[in-house]
């Protein structure tokens, strides 16, 4: 059996249709089920979802045989000791930095406050421009903190652009693409090729 680890939400979800289209069924999944752990009909596919920054944690040390998660994630939080073999091109969003609409001079300022789920990408990014910034490490919902005051500006993925419009924000700038990888642990790329590329050939968008 082939165990496979997802990035919960948007990728989980896409990734969850693929494998239905393709012909697995997980009779007790849904998209809004709080279960973890899912097994297909024949026992071919175990999934896991997990919190995206763990996904590579579980392919490393061999939890999962592959796993699905943002490019995005995989360059903040680490992609040391698994393979990147695939580049499924779903999930694709960008990243910005972004602040209250219509107040960009907020980038002139001589030390910027940044909030990001992505502080590292964030620091090389203003690195890169040779603006000094004091960084705050957020978890989510991001978005909230230019509207209470808590940073300048932050910098975050956008996909469809919803939560910066819902927001009254925008972006000043974008500077990176991503979209989702498939990662594998090492040994199972050697001990369980035919399973992966079965599997490889359900979720590769044509
Ligand atoms: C991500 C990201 C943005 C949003 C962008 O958050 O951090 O908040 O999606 O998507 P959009 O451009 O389509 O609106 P996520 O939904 O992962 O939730 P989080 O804020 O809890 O991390």
């Amino acid at each position: 059996m082939l165990h496979i680890a997802l990035a919960k939400g948007r990728i989980a979800r896409k990734v969850m249709k693929s494998l239905s289209d393709g012909g697995y069924q997980f009779p007790d999944y849904s998209d809004d089920s709080r279960k973890l752990i899912f097994t297909d009909k024949e026992g071919r596919i175990r999934v896991t979802l997990v919190k995206s920054p763990d996904v590579a944690v579980y392919v490393r040390r061999g939890a999962a045989d592959a796993g699905i998660v943002g490019k995005d994630v995989l360059m903040e939080d680490g992609e040391e000791d698994v393979y990147e073999i695939l580049d499924l091109g779903i999930g694709k969003c960008r990243m910005a930095v972004s602040g209250i609409k219509g107040k960009r001079d907020v980038m002139n300022k001589r030390i910027l406050t940044v909030a990001s789920k992505y502080p590292s990408i964030a620091r090389k990014y203003f690195a890169g421009r040779f603006q000094p910034i004091d960084i705050i490490k957020l978890n989510g919902s991001v978005e909230l903190a230019p509207l209470v005051g808590l940073s300048d500006v932050i910098v975050d993925i956008v996909e469809t652009g919803t939560t910066l419009r819902e927001n009254g924000l925008e972006a000043y700038d974008y500077f990176m693409d991503f979209s989702a990888r498939l990662i594998c642990n090492k040994v199972s790329f050697k001990m369980k090729q035919d399973e992966l590329n079965q599997f490889i050939q359900v979720v590769k968008k044509d």
